[in-house]
């Protein structure tokens, strides 16, 4: 398509029963939109086209909610970027070396001799996924009276801190607070917030965290400045620093393209500057390694880690796999590389920003700017008619469903109300948003366009979106198995 020139009104990107009549006139093509892939496509995987109708029936079997539709069913799934990665030839490649010895394994050899050289940790301990790596921790450090600071805690983080008795205390700036704010590094830490905290509680925090990039915020990134400022304050009070580095590289990319003095420097040295303002880290390394299973804790501290690696033999396994194939670790070893190629993370970034601007462009309201790994969809400014009492956001994922079998996540009041233990009352979440998480090097640029066609059309026709009520909940993380009727 040559440049700016506009997407055909009506293309044939749906199914026949899903004639577009949005004419998306603003929605331009240029080569800045999209940085081209860098790589060619080796391997493909069907995805099938499913009618109206197989749609409408798939959703009332699944109670509305998009996690009980079984994924043969959907076109494009944007229900997370975890595991859901394309391996390269060459992670493919480094699986055929994967050496499954117990003990001792090469494969863990040249995994951690990875994790070093990038974290510059000296203790390196194999999990299988990233809340195993939260687990050993937080069930070591944490219990009743202990409070644990973080910019924004991931869900599993904040769980698996609370399970210990501990208190996860989410310390963002206030930028974050605010979707339509455009800030370049609204993940940051506040820092006086947590120096005020440390001057008078530094016996109950034995760790401060740092999530990079910061998923709770809409993936937004941390600036280098902030990192050092976390890291002084700790140092003050001779408190360990540990970064949750699920996407620490699409942070790195963030700080290269943000922050002066950081745009000449090779990515994988301001992944290296980041982490030697630490004391340790985890990583579920199912994002930002490019791997669909895999995760690990690195730290410097030998006695925290001679108490993690024995509890590890307990629940994972011995300390050169933890909970994985010597084949996994491979993988894990190349993605951190591939991980951190500009030209990889120029395109990632690029790809998530595009869909982002296709939305802004036609006025659908989104967190902004647009983070590393998804578009944040503001459920209530998107559906103001629907009540946060009637799920605005799973009104919408139930519409991107209906309309183009296209999942998304509700990330909003379903996923988060509290209720009052005495009176039963419910407090919403201010935020009531629907994630559009993007996998990495999965979908292309006429996939994303899709996903902007489907939401613009949706959005121009929002008035017949409809609420919902719930028929089933669990007491608890009941978003996984709501089941819900149309209102
Ligand atoms: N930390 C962060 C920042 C995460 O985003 C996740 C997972 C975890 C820890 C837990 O890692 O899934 O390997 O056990 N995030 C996924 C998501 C599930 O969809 O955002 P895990």
């Amino acid at each position: 398509m040559p440049l700016g020139s506009v997407v055909p009104h009506g293309s044939a990107l749906f199914n026949d029963d899903f004639v577009l009549t949005t004419n998306l006139s603003s929605l331009t093509l240029n080569t800045m939109n999209f940085p081209p892939e860098p790589f060619r496509i080796k391997t493909v995987e069907r995805i099938r086209r499913t009618s109206r109708e197989e749609r409408e029936q798939f959703l009332k079997q699944a109670g509305f909610n998009v996690f009980n539709i079984p994924s043969d069913a959907i076109f494009i799934d944007l229900l997370t970027d975890s595991g859901t990665a394309a391996m390269s030839d060459r992670q493919w490649g480094a699986l055929m070396q994967g050496d499954e010895a117990y003990a001792g394994s090469r494969s863990f050899q040249r995994f951690e001799a990875a994790v070093r050289d990038i974290t510059g940790f000296a203790h390196v301990i194999p999990t299988h996924q990233g809340r195993v790596a939260e687990n050993l921790l937080f069930s070591t450090l944490g219990k009743p009276g202990v409070i644990i600071p973080n910019n924004t805690h991931f869900d599993t983080t904040h769980a698996n801190v609370s399970a210990s008795g501990a208190l996860a205390l989410d310390l963002p700036v206030e930028e974050a607070l605010h979707p339509a704010l455009e800030h370049p590094f609204k993940g940051n830490m506040n820092v006086p917030a947590l120096d005020d905290l440390l001057s008078k509680k530094r016996t109950s925090v034995p760790l401060v965290a740092m999530t990079v990039t910061n998923n709770s915020a809409g993936g937004q990134p941390v600036s280098m400045e902030n990192i050092r400022e976390t890291s002084r304050v700790c140092k003050k009070y001779g408190v360990p620093f540990f970064f949750d580095c699920a996407r620490y590289a699409e942070n790195c990319w963030f700080i290269h393209q943000r922050e002066a003095g950081y745009e000449n420097k090779p990515i994988i040295e301001i992944a290296r500057e980041l982490f030697s303002y630490g004391d340790g880290c985890w990583m579920s390394s199912k994002k930002d390694a490019l791997v669909n299973i895999g995760g690990f804790l690195a730290m410097n501290d030998e006695t925290l880690a001679q108490t993690l690696k024995n509890k590890l033999i307990l629940i994972e396994g011995f300390p050169t796999y933890g909970g994985l194939a010597g084949r996994d670790l491979e993988a894990i070893a190349a993605g951190l590389y591939e991980g951190l190629e500009p030209d990889y993370l120029d395109y990632r970034t690029g790809q998530v920003r595009a869909l982002g601007d296709m939305l802004i462009a036609e006025n659908v309201p989104v967190v902004r700017p647009i983070g590393g790994h998804a578009v944040f969809i503001d459920a209530k400014a998107f559906a103001p008619h629907i009540p946060q009492s009637q799920f605005p956001g799973v009104a919408l994922t139930v519409a991107l469903y209906r309309e183009a079998g296209i999942r998304a996540v509700e990330i909003g009041s379903l996923m988060f109300t509290e209720k009052d233990a005495k009176t039963g009352e419910a407090k919403y979440p201010e935020l009531d948003l629907v994630r559009l998480a993007i996998p990495r090097r999965v979908y292309t640029s006429s996939h994303m366009i899709c996903v902007a066609e489907a939401t613009v059309e949706i959005f121009r026709s929002r008035k017949t979106m409809r609420g919902l009520r719930l028929t089933y909940e669990a007491p608890m993380l009941r978003h996984f198995t709501a089941r819900m009727e149309e209102i």
